[in-house]
């Protein structure tokens, strides 16, 4: 995972139409370049946004929401909580049964339900109450041991996971769609409001302790199994951040100093914008034609709902202005997003040496048949392109919040070490992306700060963080053995 990709390896021909192809690719290979110097720019630009963000309401592109989180769990969380995840284009319902220090998470149950796409764009009362019948579905197989006494409702941790500023642990407005989600009615309402009102209708008797994002319920899933754990980055169909800052460096921060002097904040990264991006004209056309024109840049540089689709344009100029698939263009390649990232990382971990998945790929998503091996060997090129530089500057990002929190050198003799949570498919599953990030990460601290850090996958934390924040924030607490 090099800073510059070794497009060089093709003899550049004056002439000719692979000639054409290779240029284009040489000069997106070169416009997406990220060396370490231009990503300590965009880690220093990170550092600076989280500080204006910090200062005032909209004092910078970085929302640096605060997440009313002051507190991470314990350990000591015990019973019965349920939690709804809800971000992508899947949503999960939980079942979590927590038993305190001794015996930690003692069973967890979930479900996972598509959600169908008109949905994702259509009415507020649409959305939520196809949620909120899944999960009375879902409550309705709860064994009977652990129905509630009565009287006493059954506890929500929901982990939302768009821009929402929060009223309270339990409230929160809705600030803007992102990830493809566009529901106009939703936008400056109370999330749980709205899930309220459709669990009420369909009479499920639960209350919404937790409203959290799905940055703050991994970092509340890592810290229940590792203490030093300070951050959490998601990477999945969209990506951000969320970590433990100290109270009292929170200027727009007017409530109480909480007990322990923290409060989580989700810095909503995926909107961080700066000068020192790559941007190419890829990425310019792809947002001017995405559902949020100027938003969420660093998002479609690096996220799990664009990269695919950065490919799928590149290959599109080099069959339209080089022939790259011969003398027409390959209608589907002119489809918007069929071209997926889970696709596009098939493609760039293909190891067999006639490269046939890419072969195949192109086949059966673009119809492109018949590809020499030179023409697919480009394809991986491009990937290898895309891949790496939205790798690399996920961990500039990471560099900004270490530097942010001081933890980005080593000051002499310490050695406390400081656990960064990771989630998201795109991290999970694309090896080559994970690796880059990671390898980029040490580069960029230096051999003594790299040896303090540390990476660690925390999975399907989220889930589990709500559970534990609704716990922590149950109406029951002291009232019982909770
Ligand atoms: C988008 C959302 C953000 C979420 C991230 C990862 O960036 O705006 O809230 O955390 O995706 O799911």
């Amino acid at each position: 995972c090099a800073a510059a990709v070794l497009v060089v390896r093709h003899r550049m021909k004056s002439n000719g139409k692979w000639g054409r192809a290779v240029a284009i690719l040489k000069e997106f290979g070169e416009k997406c370049e990220t060396p370490d110097w231009k990503l300590r720019q965009v880690a220093d630009a990170m550092d600076v946004e989280m500080h204006a963000g910090l200062a005032s309401e909209g004092g910078s592109k970085l929302k640096m929401l605060i997440s009313y989180v002051d507190n991470l769990p314990s350990g000591d969380e015990a019973g019965l909580f349920y939690a709804l995840d809800l971000g992508g284009t899947n949503f999960r319902v939980l079942r979590v049964h927590l038993g305190g220090k001794e015996k930690g998470v003692i069973n967890q149950e979930f479900e996972e339900v598509s959600i169908p796409p008109h949905l994702m764009i259509g009415s507020s009362e649409g959305l939520f109450d196809f949620i909120a019948s899944a999960l009375a579905k879902f409550v309705n197989s709860e064994p009977e041991e652990f129905h509630p006494p009565p009287g006493r409702q059954r506890e929500l941790g929901f982990t939302f996971s768009f821009p929402v500023r929060q009223t309270s642990i339990a409230s929160g407005t809705l600030i803007k769609w992102t990830k493809g989600f566009n529901i106009e009615d939703v936008v400056g309402e109370d999330v749980v409001g709205e899930l309220t009102k459709s669990m009420q209708k369909i009479g499920l008797d639960m209350r919404v302790s937790a409203l959290v994002n799905d940055t703050i319920g991994t970092l509340a899933g890592g810290r229940f199994y590792n203490q030093d754990v300070i951050a959490a980055v998601i990477l999945g169909t969209g990506t951000n951040a969320a970590y433990v800052e100290r109270a009292n460096a929170i200027p727009k921060w007017h409530g109480p100093l909480p007990k322990s002097g923290d409060m989580v904040i989700n810095m909503e990264w995926g909107n961080f914008r700066s000068s020192h991006l790559p941007l190419t004209e890829y990425d310019v056309s792809l947002d001017a034609e995405s559902l949020n024109p100027g938003e969420q840049i660093f998002e479609k540089l690096i996220s799990g709902m664009y990269l695919g689709d950065i490919v799928r344009r590149a290959l599109l100029k080099m069959a339209e202005e080089a022939d790259f698939f011969g003398d027409t263009v390959p209608p589907k390649l002119r489809v918007p997003f069929i071209l997926r990232t889970p696709d596009m990382s098939a493609m760039h971990h293909d190891t067999s040496p006639d490269l046939k998945v890419v072969g195949n790929k192109l086949k059966d998503i673009l119809e492109i048949s018949n590809t020499s091996l030179k023409m697919r060997k480009i394809v991986v090129e491009l990937c290898d392109i895309v891949a790496t530089r939205g790798a690399r500057l996920s961990a500039a990002g990471i560099l900004g919040i270490l530097k942010k929190t001081g933890r980005d050198t080593v000051k002499a003799g310490e050695k406390q070490k400081a656990v960064i949570a990771l989630d998201g498919g795109l991290f999970e599953h694309y090896t080559k992306f994970r690796a880059c990030l990671e390898s980029t990460l040490n580069e960029l601290l230096g051999e003594e700060a790299a040896k303090t850090i540390v990476i660690e996958h925390s999975n399907d934390g989220s889930g589990i963080g709500a559970a534990l924040l609704a716990a922590s924030h149950s109406q029951y607490l002291g009232v019982d053995e909770n």
